[in-house]
């Protein structure tokens, strides 16, 4: 596995290796199994040709206020990671190695990134949707990979690759979850040992709304986004952040479960940690 350090490096590497086909698995770093289900669907997504891991914590993501600074990182357990998974390479840039100095650029969906994460963190899908952009046109890759778990992420990906034509093929994968049903993600190595034993609240609450719509439960998408507040409050250490029923394509919130496949999302803070989970609901509701 080749580690590339710096843009120069990614661009002849992806220079000597244009007549393979390439998959890419953008990540920030402090790799779980979530990241690694992403790395094997590349593997066996790409056959005989590579796979490109980036690690980079991207600051432009990331409010003012936000946990740049303590976002974990440990480079040398995320290249282990990558190797055992079948990473072809790893694009691990310098922290001020992506920008220039100076950059005023940044692109901006205007649609899907207004509610939600994007409400809550303003400028978040503004830095997602350049790095994203910066990484495709650096690796040109013809598949790119995306965990669920940022289900309302990966639907701004899937209009930034359509609206500015790139040709690259998003792939979105499942969510890996702990064995009590919480998503993986890096964030949760800060939850304390109470914030821990309580976030699973999270899923299990989405799954059994989303369980309870499909058997025709809830007599509108309003009443089921009032379960969910309602039994997740129920935790004294859960703060909900947001809580929506939407269309699972347009992301828009429902009033009505009539021709829609809905998805249940939200974000909910434990301590000062925000977790963020989505659930679909199967096809052909009762
Ligand atoms: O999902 C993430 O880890 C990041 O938002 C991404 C897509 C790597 C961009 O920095």
């Amino acid at each position: 596995m080749e580690l590339l350090r710096t843009k120069d490096e990614l661009q002849s590497w992806v220079a000597h290796r244009s007549n393979r086909s390439r998959a890419l698995v953008p990540t920030m770093g402090a790799l779980h199994q979530g990241h690694a289900s992403l790395i094997d669907a590349a593997v066996k997504l790409v056959g005989s040709g590579d796979v490109l891991t980036t690690i980079f914590v991207n600051p432009k993501q990331f409010g003012p206020n936000e946990d740049l600074a303590s976002y974990p990182r440990r480079l040398e357990a995320d290249l282990r990671l990558c190797e055992k998974h079948g990473s072809t390479a790893v694009f691990a840039p310098g922290a001020d190695h992506m920008y220039e100095g100076n950059s005023t650029v940044s692109i901006h969906e205007s649609d899907l990134s207004r509610r939600w994460c994007g409400a809550s963190r303003p400028g978040h899908f503004d830095g997602v949707c350049t790095v994203v952009a910066k990484l495709f046109l650096l690796a040109r890759p013809n598949t790119a990979l995306f965990g669920e778990k940022d289900f309302q992420q990966l639907a701004v990906i899937q209009r930034l690759t359509r609206d500015l034509d790139f040709p690259v093929e998003i792939v979105g994968c499942p969510t890996v979850r702990e064995a009590d049903g919480l998503a993986m993600s890096s964030r949760n190595t800060y939850l304390s040992e109470e914030e821990r034993a309580a976030a699973p609240i999270l899923h299990q609450t989405l799954r059994n709304v989303a369980n309870d719509i499909y058997r025709g439960n809830f007599p509108s998408p309003k009443a089921a986004r009032e379960a969910i507040i309602e039994r997740i409050s129920s935790e004294t250490l859960a703060r909900i952040d947001y809580v929506d029923v939407v269309d699972s394509d347009s992301l828009e919130p429902l009033d009505s479960f009539d021709n829609h496949l809905p998805r249940l999302l939200a974000a909910v803070f434990f301590g000062n940690i925000r977790l963020i989970d989505n659930v679909g609901v199967p096809a052909g509701i009762r």
